[in-house]
């Protein structure tokens, strides 16, 4: 069984950038820099005149292990970068909000620019950058720390990522990040929704104001920030699905715009795996099953269906599984040839990394447990349109 471990580290040694997910703590065991925090060189200044010349780190056997042998995987410059920029684009994510709910306008281009970059990086190592979001969000799961903030970010991130995969260009790849990461602003504007009580209590209306929420979020788009008409058409596309049981207009393939179409099948997922209402999510493999599943029968685009599972593999990069000889392992790389054998890398002392299209080892399943609690899908409940947050149904 594993054990906790920590490790003491000087000060001068900490790579600037970094964010680590566990407390960093001075010889006497006081914090010195809380989990989740980017460690900058302001931080080192301040610690090495408080005479802090050595930190321990200690991290914890389950969970936050799994994370760190993920990234070792990448470069760790890489890493860095990206971790720096997602910290960039949540941080640009959260102004735009503040500001746009105190002052009824905000501007759009800080957040343009981090976008701009993780365009750059994920073209770069598009296994990277899904590692780097895989263990951002397992951090958020196991801090409880998942907002409509982080949400709307991830469905940015993911969809630009599925957008390189597919070769879509520079622009619409941008622009639709930007409307991922927007699209759902209206929902600050109602509080009483993210109220159980109140959506118990006002079902009817509560749907039907919902349904609206994509065409009222464009409305305060285009007076706050001026963005452009195609951006805002992404933005009311997002939950529209190609045989139109979508919303708020129920549009049809012909009438729906190619990046709307990845934003929708994204969303989709995540709206699965990372419920807005719900309690559970379902582990990642079947939901991609059941976006699949829907795409066959004409609701989600077959192509962006095909890049996402491309991009991320059947069984997420990130996700733990459980391989035939009953060890665990950590998916760390697709392999765009077979999504049901990606790289992994074992979850055991060796820590090797494994091709699993060169061994004779296969996936099992996900491995359960961890982070956010996931479940399983019956074979009947893949018919139920889990991505639709208006369904009545409660899986629970
Ligand atoms: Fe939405």
């Amino acid at each position: 069984m594993d054990q906790d471990r920590s490790w003491i580290i000087r000060t001068t040694d900490l790579k600037v950038g970094t964010i680590f997910s566990f407390d960093l703590t001075d010889r006497s065991g006081r914090v010195v820099l809380k989990s989740g925090q980017p460690f900058s060189e302001p931080i080192r200044k301040r610690l090495l005149a408080a005479g802090v010349d050595s930190v321990t780190i200690m991290v914890m056997a389950k969970g936050e292990d799994s994370t760190q042998l993920l990234l070792e995987c990448y470069d760790e410059e890489v890493v860095q970068r990206l971790q720096a920029n997602l910290i960039q684009t949540e941080q640009a994510l959260r102004s735009f909000m503040d500001e746009l709910k105190q002052e009824h306008r905000a501007d759009t281009e800080g957040l343009r620019s981090q976008l701009d970059t993780f365009f750059v990086e994920a073209g770069r190592d598009t296994s990277a950058a899904l590692g780097v979001l895989a263990a951002r969000w397992n951090q958020e799961l196991s801090e409880n720390a998942v907002s409509l903030m982080s949400r709307s970010a991830r469905l940015s991130w993911i969809s630009m990522v599925t957008g390189v995969v597919m070769g879509l260009s520079a622009s619409d790849i941008v622009s639709m990040g930007l409307a991922g990461s927007l699209h759902d602003v209206s929902i600050l504007f109602h509080p009483e929704w993210l109220d159980e009580e109140f959506r118990r209590s006002n079902t009817r209306q509560f749907w039907a104001d919902f349904q609206r929420h994509p065409i009222e979020s464009a409305e305060i788009l285009r007076q706050a920030s001026g963005l452009n008409e195609r951006i805002l058409m992404n933005v009311t596309q997002v939950h529209e699905h190609l045989d139109g049981s979508g919303y708020p207009r129920g549009l049809r393939a012909t009438q729906i715009l190619p990046t709307a179409r990845v934003l929708n099948v994204v969303d989709a997922y995540l709206e699965i795996v990372e419920p807005l209402f719900r309690m559970h999510g379902v582990v990642p493999s079947d939901a991609l099953a059941q976006i699949c599943l829907h795409a066959t029968q004409g609701v989600f685009d077959r192509d962006v269906t095909h890049a996402l599972i491309e991009a991320l593999s059947l069984y997420p990069i990130g996700t733990e599984v459980e391989l035939s000889d009953s060890s665990r392992a950590i998916v760390v790389r697709s392999n765009s040839e077979s999504p049901l054998q990606p790289v992994v890398r074992l979850l055991d002392s060796s820590h090797a990394v494994t091709d699993l299209l060169q061994s004779n080892l296969k996936i099992q399943g996900p491995a359960l447990g961890g982070p956010g609690r996931r479940r399983r899908i019956s074979k009947l409940e893949m018919q139920i349109p889990l991505w639709d947050v208006s369904t009545k149904h409660d899986i629970l």
